[in-house]
């Protein structure tokens, strides 16, 4: 089997290269681990930035998130007993829209399938070779059958947990990491949103974050041991602790309901560099992770993917290359903005093992003053809202 460009992974990141690609009239293979129910079920954020969602409307993915997403010109930080806006669109003319990840997989899946793209389901890519030639192999199993894809580019879009990082040189790559000492028990709940906007907060007892996916879906988090199981909170033990983070000095709660799905998720930074080995590109979670603080997660999977699909359309247009061979150095710009803010924004709402009463204090100092000057919820709300993305490096970058 031959391709132009075999994407490894079919979560955001492979799926909408392989549309964006297709827009262009260069054909891909997607391999996928999963069959194609455990893909569009795997619940994961849903905060996408203006700029994403400008991306899915403008290449034809829009409708169904127009009609169910929801557009928020705001969110809320809550601390000390009180809640603060920011508004996001007065602050920088953008907004975001809460539409679930696996919705818009779902949504990617069905136009590829539309448009006939090559997505192969329970396709488990073994190993990458000749990676440094023009004609690099993904060796895959499928159905216990052995097959081997021959293309111009390998794309590594396999998540942290996937082959194509570790494919590349040990000495031709740097990772850097850090761990959070606490994760996030998220619920699902079957219950009419208790905010217009989502509210993330901070407490004695540590973060927590309430969001929405429908108006009768509502998402919440809050931090818990990294360690901890779904079984160790009965649904009353969840709602206490939720009641006792987010109740405010006037009274409000969130509102209760039945939880449908309970899960921990991970804290962790992580960037690997650089992004590329010579004709494997590496995108989205395979290449980075951000907390989820910041929302950021799948909007940087996007990011990557369109200026990878921009490399590669100058590649095949024009026979360019420099597009291609600066794919690592102008998405790191971004990436690493964007760890900066997720950090950050972690290190502001959440509660820290052995911090001291000071280092509370001045979490809540940082949040008035985020809250209180204009240039500091602009700077926040910026980030938010998501950077510019540079489809090509910065003029006057070295090369
Ligand atoms: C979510 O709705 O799942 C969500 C929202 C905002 C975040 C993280 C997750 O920062």
């Amino acid at each position: 089997m031959h391709t132009r460009v075999a994407i490894v992974g079919g979560g955001p990141a492979g799926l909408l290269l392989s549309h964006l690609l297709h827009r262009e009239g260069i054909e891909s293979v997607v391999l996928e681990s999963r069959s194609r129910e455990e893909l569009e079920s795997e619940i994961r954020a849903g905060v996408l930035e203006q700029g994403t969602a400008d991306l899915l409307q403008e290449t034809g993915l829009g409708e169904r998130m127009g009609r169910d997403g929801a557009v928020h010109h705001g969110i809320n930080l809550q601390f000390g007993g009180r809640r603060e806006r920011i508004d996001l669109r007065e602050l920088t003319g953008k907004s975001v829209t809460l539409y679930g990840q696996h919705e818009v997989v779902k949504d990617l899946v069905a136009r590829r399938l539309e448009d006939g793209g090559h997505l192969l389901f329970g396709a488990e890519a073994g190993s990458l070779h000749d990676l440094d030639s023009e004609r690099p192999r993904v060796r895959f199993s499928r159905g216990g059958e052995e097959g081997e894809l021959s293309c111009d580019f390998v794309v590594g879009a396999d998540s942290f947990r996937g082959i194509s990082r570790l494919s590349i040189p040990q000495r031709a790559r740097a990772e850097y990491e850090r761990k959070y000492p606490f994760g996030w028990f998220g619920i699902l709940v079957e219950a009419p949103p208790a905010t217009e906007e989502l509210i993330y907060a901070l407490h004695e007892r540590g973060f927590s974050l309430v969001s929405t996916r429908s108006p009768e879906i509502q998402r919440m988090y809050f931090q818990c041991d990294p360690n901890d199981a779904a079984d160790n909170w009965p649904d009353d033990r969840i709602w206490s602790e939720l009641h006792a983070r987010l109740t405010t000095d006037d009274g409000w709660s969130v509102t209760e309901g039945r939880i449908i799905q309970k899960n921990v998720v991970g804290m962790r930074s992580f960037v690997v560099e650089p992004m590329q080995y010579g004709r494997l590109f590496l995108a989205g979670d395979a290449a980075h992770i951000v907390p989820p603080t910041g929302a950021k997660g799948m909007n940087l999977a996007v990011a990557d993917v369109r200026v990878l699909s921009e490399a590669l359309r100058e590649f095949y247009g024009a026979g360019r290359t420099e597009s291609l061979a600066r794919y690592s150095e102008t998405c790191l710009r971004r990436v690493w903005r964007a760890e900066r803010f997720s950090w950050w924004m972690t290190s502001m709402l959440h509660r820290f093992d052995g911090a001291d009463a000071f280092g509370h204090r001045l979490q809540l100092a940082e949040l008035d003053y985020v809250t209180s000057s204009r240039s500091a919820a602009a700077s926040l709300a910026e980030n938010y809202v998501g950077l510019p993305v540079e489809v090509s490096p910065a003029a006057g970058t070295p090369v």
